[in-house]
């Protein structure tokens, strides 16, 4: 079977592997398709070289077909479709307080073990979530972001008729945004690249250019006077910051989707003034797996315009370099067969 490996320094190979018999416990995933997520492109900019265990395999935004079972491992079989929920929470402990998904020792399949850009992939049968047997495999690769986008908006409490701001209309902003919309909420996404404006207008978003259109006196007008009710934050820039405390309403929750490296400043004195919530989103949880997959399913939103590209494994040196030179793409698959 082919494999790719990371190798550090902006490169990769593909290889021959062995298709290794699942343990006990595990189950073998024929991979039909891996997402490239953000955290991919890190790693191939070097950047979590102390993290990753060089060379590997890497990706973990996929969806496949069983296709061994090891010994143990019950309700599964050869054939059916599947995604996996990448959290490893075997170290999981009781100060944990049953948050498996941000367990002090989780275990991120795909950046701390070998992930699955590879045919063959095998992983702990606890990791899997069915798909339905007619979800599309190339749509169901996007799983894994979209249950983020799930994760975030039920943190965010949001409820049908609100106004949810979208800060950032990147992949897992656009997601959010449709998430949000599939609610009933009244959304608005702020972006600053034209050619992401472009696509999220296309996709039937309101979209607001905050570096064109003062994005609060906007929020303000159609809201009369309200502001939002909800603010995703998903840009991950200090100006992304700064607004966002400014666009919420009395009551307003702000859901910190973005991963900011660095400790930035923030408008506390908006906290006290309109009594604000500032809440933490980090992956998702099995009900947000279940949700996504079930809109994935339905196919009522529009995911494929989400996928810029799909190329095969064999290519996957020159897909991260595309990916580099150009930064309006949105999702980019490998097909692992
Ligand atoms: N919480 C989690 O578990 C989780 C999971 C996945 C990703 N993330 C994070 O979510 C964030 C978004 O991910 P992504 O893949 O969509 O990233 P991305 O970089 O593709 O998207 C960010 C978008 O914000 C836009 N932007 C930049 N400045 C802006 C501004 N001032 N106002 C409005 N928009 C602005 C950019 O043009 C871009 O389109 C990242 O920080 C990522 O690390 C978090
Ligand atoms: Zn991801």
């Amino acid at each position: 079977m082919k494999a790719t490996l990371y190798e550090g320094n902006k490169t990769f190979a593909v290889v021959e592997k062995e298709n290794e018999t699942p343990a006990a416990g595990e189950v073998r995933i024929k991979v039909a398709y891996c997402g490239v997520c953000g955290t991919d492109v890190h790693i191939y900019h070097g950047m979590m070289d102390q993290r990753v265990n060089i060379p590997q395999i890497i990706g973990h935004e996929m969806s496949g077909t069983v296709d061994a079972i090891g010994e143990g491992v019950t309700g599964f079989e050869v054939g059916e479709k599947v995604t996996v929920r990448p959290l490893d929470n075997r170290l999981e402990a009781e100060s944990d307080k049953g948050f498996g998904h941000i367990a002090k020792k989780l275990k991120f399949i795909g950046i701390d073990s070998p992930g699955a850009m590879q045919q063959y992939w095998n992983v702990p049968a606890f990791t899997l979530h069915k798909l339905n047997q007619t979800t599309d495999l190339k749509l169901a690769a996007l799983v894994e972001p979209l249950a983020v986008a799930c994760h975030d908006v039920r943190r965010g409490r949001l409820l049908q008729g609100e106004t949810a701001v979208v800060l950032g209309g990147g992949p897992i902003g656009l997601l959010v945004a449709m998430v949000a919309k599939s609610k009933g909420a009244n959304v608005v996404i702020s972006e600053v690249n034209d050619i992401r404006i472009k696509m999220a207008e296309d996709m039937g978003f309101e979209v607001v250019n905050p570096v064109k259109t003062d994005l609060v006196a906007y929020i303000e007008e159609k809201t009369n006077g309200g502001l939002a009710d909800v603010v995703f934050e998903v840009a991950g820039v200090q100006p992304s910051l700064d607004v966002m405390t400014e666009v919420a309403g009395i009551r307003g929750r702000i859901v910190m989707v973005a991963i900011h490296g660095e400790k930035k400043p923030v408008d506390l004195f908006k906290f006290f003034w309109k009594e604000l919530e500032l809440i933490g989103a980090r992956v998702y949880e099995g009900e947000d797996y279940e949700e996504s997959i079930d809109l994935i399913t339905k196919n009522e939103l529009p995911f494929e315009t989400l996928i810029t590209a799909v190329e095969p494994l064999d290519n996957i040196q020159q897909l991260f370099e595309q990916i580099d030179t150009n930064p309006n793409g949105m999702k980019y698959l490998v097909d692992c067969q």
